[in-house]
């Protein structure tokens, strides 16, 4: 992929497309943070998938507090992602690096204008070491594809680094421990989109309980890039009427 900004509204166009052409709905897009973002609203618009570009241009709908921390005009005091991984891998901070077998970092394009961000390393993943190779991963794989993406081309990390046991959900004290690595992964990547997979990892990154459904299809912003939230793909295989 080239890092061109003109091609986001149309890849952000063809990805939101296919995810309703997957059975996803349709989108409401408000509260636009992206420069090219009136142009993102007008293509959905010209699309039929939202309910209108003033609403899209005009609404406030964040209920998140602004994020503190990381500006991405910041620098990290990492070189680059393979460092910040050296780093960080042998990770003991909470209990779950004793139980993990291997660390997921992340993977895909350093220099990616978007990035995706899931909730927790499962079984596949924690044998693997990479994110999103399970059933789920799988399913991401199709998403990409349908936007002519591959994992090569966008960056995909997790909030937690590690396997909670049972895939049980992340505990708030095992989010908060994990959480400065990807903001570090974030300020060294510099997408120009992120993409919140499920409630989990959107709750995390907005700092908000507000359920998914209301945070879904909407602009929020993360350390300044804009952001969207949409469902984890493992819900997606579990209720098909997504
Ligand atoms: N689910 C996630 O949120 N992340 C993974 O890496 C795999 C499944």
């Amino acid at each position: 992929m080239d890092n061109n900004t003109d091609r986001l509204p149309e890849l952000l166009r063809r990805a939101l497309k296919a995810q309703v052409d997957l059975g996803m709905g349709e989108f409401v897009i408000d509260t636009p943070t992206l420069p090219a973002a009136t142009e993102v609203a007008a293509r959905m618009a010209e699309a039929g998938r939202v309910v209108s570009v003033e609403q899209a241009l005009g609404v406030n709908g964040t209920e998140e507090p602004q994020q503190e921390g990381l500006s991405l005009t910041e620098s990290t005091k990492y070189a680059s992602l393979e460092e910040h991984r050296e780093a960080i891998c042998n990770c003991q901070e909470c209990p779950l690096g004793q139980t993990r077998n291997k660390f997921v970092y992340g993977v895909g394009n350093p220099e990616a204008d978007v990035m995706f961000v899931g909730e927790a390393p499962g079984a596949e993943e924690d044998r693997l070491g990479e994110p999103f190779v399970g059933r789920a991963g799988q399913l991401l794989d199709k998403i990409l594809a349908a936007i002519e993406f591959t994992r090569d081309d966008v960056y995909i990390a997790n909030i937690l680094k590690c396997r909670p046991p049972g895939n049980r959900d992340p505990q708030p004290d095992e989010m908060a421990q994990c959480f400065p690595y990807l903001r570090e992964q974030v300020g060294l990547i510099r997408p120009k989109l992120i993409c919140a997979l499920g409630r989990i990892a959107a709750q995390a990154m907005l700092q908000t309980t507000t359920p998914l459904g209301r945070l879904r299809g909407k602009w929020h912003e993360y350390a300044g890039v804009p952001m969207m939230v949409t469902y984890h793909p493992a819900a997606l295989l579990r209720f098909q009427s997504y």
